[in-house]
């Protein structure tokens, strides 16, 4: 048996209980990992709240968590890229991550360097391969000025620390907690709200070319003002992005890819991940109050055994 965070109705943080359930058997093309930690994203509350179920119940239990770090306990059939004993990081194939057992798809794994802790290695998937693959659609280049919005968040951070180590200038929208944080990841800070596009021109008299929204609270028009465009500008958050004719990103590339990428430049100390906060497992409806609260400086991270 193995231990998992399940729910069997959609609500708030109170429906998430650790309990007991078959150990997961990986099929063809999947490894199962004895999980040593959890990364929580606000994916995984908006799916507890059923953001996605379009008025649908929820029809069986479902787990939570779809990023972790952890030790290969098994393979799948066919599978020779892997063998027990690695230890791994990378994207759940179930959304279960938050358990002592989940499965992963081979190439959505990369091998941990010993380096990197266990809790560091989860932080890191979901924000590297959607910094990496946003600062791609957006076809960033050296020298460009790039805006950020919510850049203190795990996306927003990555998506600073990426764009400065490919040569751009950026800036970057957070409570003021966060600027000094900023400034030490090479970003200008601006505070978000009213008089933002002042603001911006203010740090930034060169003008933007390319602006990325993490936030999804409504920091669309000011990023159409800025940039000039709807093709200068992607959101990963607001719902209202066809409305501004603006590209929504939402399908995840190759997180083994994105990792290898970017994992030089973590070693190297030139993008850093924080970690705001770590939680035991059992205590995963914590983590999921606090990321809904949605004022962190990097990640919250479950720990597993
Ligand atoms: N489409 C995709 O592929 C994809 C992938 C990953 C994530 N996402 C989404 O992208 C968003 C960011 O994810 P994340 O993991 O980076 O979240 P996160 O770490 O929870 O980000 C929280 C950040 O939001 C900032 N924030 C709060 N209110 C703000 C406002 N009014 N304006 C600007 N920033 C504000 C906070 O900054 P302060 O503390 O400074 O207030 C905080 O640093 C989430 O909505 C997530 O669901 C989408």
């Amino acid at each position: 048996m193995s231990q998992a965070i399940r729910f069997s109705a959609y609500g708030d943080a109170d429906v998430l209980r650790l309990v007991e359930v078959p150990l997961p058997e990986p099929a063809e093309g999947q490894v199962r990992v004895a999980v040593r930690a959890v990364g929580v994203n606000p994916l995984d509350w908006k799916i507890r709240r059923g953001y996605f179920a379009e008025g649908e119940p929820l029809g069986a239990p479902a787990g939570t968590g779809i990023e972790l770090a952890g030790v290969v306990d098994a393979v799948g059939p066919g599978v020779t890229a892997w063998r027990p004993g690695q230890p791994v990081f990378g994207r759940s194939a179930t959304r279960g991550a938050a358990a002592t057992h989940d499965l992963a798809a081979v190439d959505e794994l990369l091998e941990k360097p010993e380096w990197l802790s266990f809790e560091q290695a989860a932080a890191l998937p979901v924000a590297v391969e959607t910094a990496y693959r946003t600062l791609r659609e957006l076809g960033l280049r050296e020298g460009q000025t790039l805006l950020v919005h919510a850049a203190a968040g795990a996306v927003g951070l990555t998506a600073v620390q990426l764009a400065r180590a490919w040569g751009a200038t950026v800036i970057g929208t957070a409570g003021e907690r966060n600027h000094a944080f900023l400034r030490e990841i090479g970003a200008m800070p601006v505070t978000y709200g009213d008089g933002l596009v002042e603001r911006v021109r203010a740090v930034a008299p060169q003008g933007v070319d390319l602006a990325l929204d993490a936030s999804g609270r409504g920091a669309l028009p000011a990023s159409l003002e800025l940039a000039g465009g709807p093709e200068k500008v992607l959101t990963i958050a607001d719902p209202a992005a066809a409305d501004h004719g603006v590209r929504f990103s939402a399908v995840p590339g190759p997180t083994g890819e994105a990792l290898r990428e970017v994992l030089p430049l973590i070693g190297s100390d030139r993008v850093r991940m924080p970690i705001e906060r770590t939680f035991p497992l059992d205590r995963a409806a914590d983590a999921h109050r606090l990321s809904e609260e949605g004022h962190l400086q990097g990640k919250i991270v479950l720990k597993v055994g």
